[in-house]
């Protein structure tokens, strides 16, 4: 099974990185997770959308191929960072590869309330008709991690009760992402 991640921080020690790799390597055996290299699209523009060049067309195959996504989301200023609004709409557009695409989310935030503003507003913008991606629901799957930066250790998360949490709700996530 192929997963491809989209996170939401392009830091090198980013926190929400730094959870996909913990991901990647605990459950490495099930599941193939890559990736994918947000940082690096331009500025969506509707002038390019349908000529849109190599790494743009590069992004939309990995999400084609892949059978699911996960999207590691930061909160900036309570809703989701530019960079990953942005791979969003270029996904939403032309070929609209994520429709239907099952889809699981998790955030990692310093403050209290661990990115729940952000996943509020992307389970928003991923039922938008262009994206209409097949998100995980929310009853027991919201991956919230708070107080980030006390819950990690050298790029690996560390909090045993988190670990724990997630491993049910990546069980359930790809379970449906096999139905
Ligand atoms: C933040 N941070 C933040 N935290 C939060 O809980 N709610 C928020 O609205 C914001 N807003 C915000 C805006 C900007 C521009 C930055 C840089 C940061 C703090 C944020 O949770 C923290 O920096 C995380 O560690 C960011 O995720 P990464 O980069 O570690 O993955």
């Amino acid at each position: 099974m192929k997963i491809v991640a989209l996170v939401g921080s392009t830091r090198k020690d980013s926190l929400n990185l730094s959870l996909v790799n913990t991901l990647q390597v605990r459950y490495g055996e099930k599941v193939k997770i890559s990736i994918a290299n947000i940082a690096e699209l331009p500025f969506y523009n509707q002038d390019d959308e349908n000529n849109p060049g190599e790494v743009v067309t590069k992004f939309k195959e990995e999400i084609a191929n892949s059978d699911g996504v996960l999207i590691a989301t930061p909160e900036y200023n309570w809703t989701i960072p530019g960079v990953l609004k942005n791979a969003l709409d270029w996904i939403s557009r032309v070929d609209k590869v994520l429709v239907g695409k099952p889809v699981m989310i998790v955030g990692v935030s310093a403050g209290q309330v661990g990115t729940l503003r952000a996943q509020l507003h992307l389970r928003q913008i991923l039922a938008s008709p262009g994206l209409s991606a097949n998100v995980l629901p929310a009853a027991g799957n919201e991956v919230l991690v708070n107080f980030g930066p006390s819950k990690f250790k050298d790029g690996l998360l560390i909090d045993e009760s988190t670990l724990n949490f997630i491993d049910g709700v990546f069980e359930r996530f790809i379970d449906w992402a096999k139905k």
